[in-house]
């Protein structure tokens, strides 16, 4: 076979789940991936912080650069804006096709990010950006792409669902269910982006400009979190037939005043919604995700699945790293992102709809 150096940076949650598993399972990756995947080098702040897998010491390097421009597959799992975009912008530079979970830079300096690999026939690789281990993302940009996608439903953030669920089902407060998240790796470093629905927002950005090939910016997403949400709130829905659940909208609507020839437009929105106790995406619990999408020919798909945690998410990781490894191997040009649709995203006052 022949060699590909694969450079990760980062070895939080998820980046040392992906390198164990690299290093533990790599003949039978290799075999799959037509070549030999060897991680050379995991570039950390601190290569003497504790890890949630045992991995040998000299892998660690503080010297991303020095990594990143000797590595055919660079994996990305810092998180942030950066150094992660400086870090993927040289690797793409330097000849590496990049997997990435970085949804907050994606759903901010994504154009940027594929343009630069454009430029260079490179791939940029981010199923594990949006709802962990399940296939989404080439779901959307693939296997949709001879349909007409007109809606996406999704639970998208396993953390506020987790918390939800336990408010539903345990009568528990928040502060303490929110530690459990933390606890378990379910939480973003800073949970406000969990709570407060950042994360959810950057992930349906990605999901809308996808389904609608269309780039949509992160400040155009409504966002509402679930800090107001509280026992009594959570009790009432109960009685009343729903359970509350941090939903992610991303919808093709008609809207007269939008500045597009058809009057198509997109609306993008994530607040805690009513979901009636019968309906599929009631049913999602813990730190679960589902996305629920509703095409013109394909009808209602669901896809469901874990949506956060370290090692499940480390398998939407590695299925990318082995896709990338085929490319690279086979000299391929890179995947693009299609966005020419380039439809307005209206705000959320001007939609009628609610779910
Ligand atoms: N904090 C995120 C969540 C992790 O809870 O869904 C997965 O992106």
């Amino acid at each position: 076979y022949r060699r590909l150096r694969v450079a990760l940076l980062g070895a939080g949650a998820v980046g040392s789940q992906v390198a164990d598993l690299l290093r533990t399972h790599a003949d039978e990756l290799s075999d799959r991936a037509g070549a030999a995947l060897e991680l050379v080098g995991i570039a950390v702040r601190n290569p003497d912080a504790p890890r949630d897998a045992d991995l040998p010491r000299e892998l660690f390097t503080t010297d991303s650069e020095q990594l990143i421009v000797g590595a055919d597959i660079v994996i990305e799992l810092m998180g942030g804006i950066e150094p992660a975009r400086t870090d993927i912008l040289l690797a793409l530079s330097s000849g590496a096709d990049v997997v990435t979970a970085n949804k907050a830079l994606l759903a901010t300096h994504g154009p940027e990010i594929f343009d630069a690999a454009d430029q260079v026939g490179a791939s940029v690789y981010y199923e594990a950006a949006a709802a962990g281990a399940i296939p989404i993302i080439r779901p959307l940009r693939d296997s949709l792409a001879g349909d007409r996608v007109q809606r996406i439903m999704g639970i998208v953030n396993g953390t506020t669902n987790y918390i939800l669920d336990r408010m539903d089902t345990g009568g528990t407060e928040f502060a303490d269910v929110l530690a459990d998240a933390q606890r378990l790796g379910y939480a973003e470093a800073d949970p406000t982006a969990d709570v407060e629905g950042f994360d959810a927002a950057q992930k349906a950005a990605i999901l809308a400009s996808l389904a609608f090939h269309t780039a949509v910016p992160l400040e155009a997403v409504h966002r509402e979190g679930i800090t107001a949400i509280d026992r009594q709130t959570m009790e009432a829905a109960r009685h009343a037939g729903y359970v509350i659940k941090l939903l992610a909208v991303c919808e093709r609507i008609t809207d007269a005043e939008a500045n597009s020839p058809t009057g198509e437009a997109i609306s993008v929105r994530v607040y805690p919604a009513l979901i009636p106790r019968e309906h599929p995406l009631a049913s999602v619990h813990g730190a679960n995700n589902a996305v629920f999408v509703q095409a013109e020919a394909a009808g209602n798909l669901m896809f469901y699945g874990a949506g956060a945690g370290g090692v499940q998410t480390a398998s939407a990781v590695l299925g990318d790293v082995v896709s990338a490894a085929r490319r690279h191997i086979a000299g391929g040009v890179g995947v693009g992102e299609s966005t020419r649709a380039n439809l307005p995203v209206v705000p959320i006052g001007r939609v009628t709809t609610r779910y």
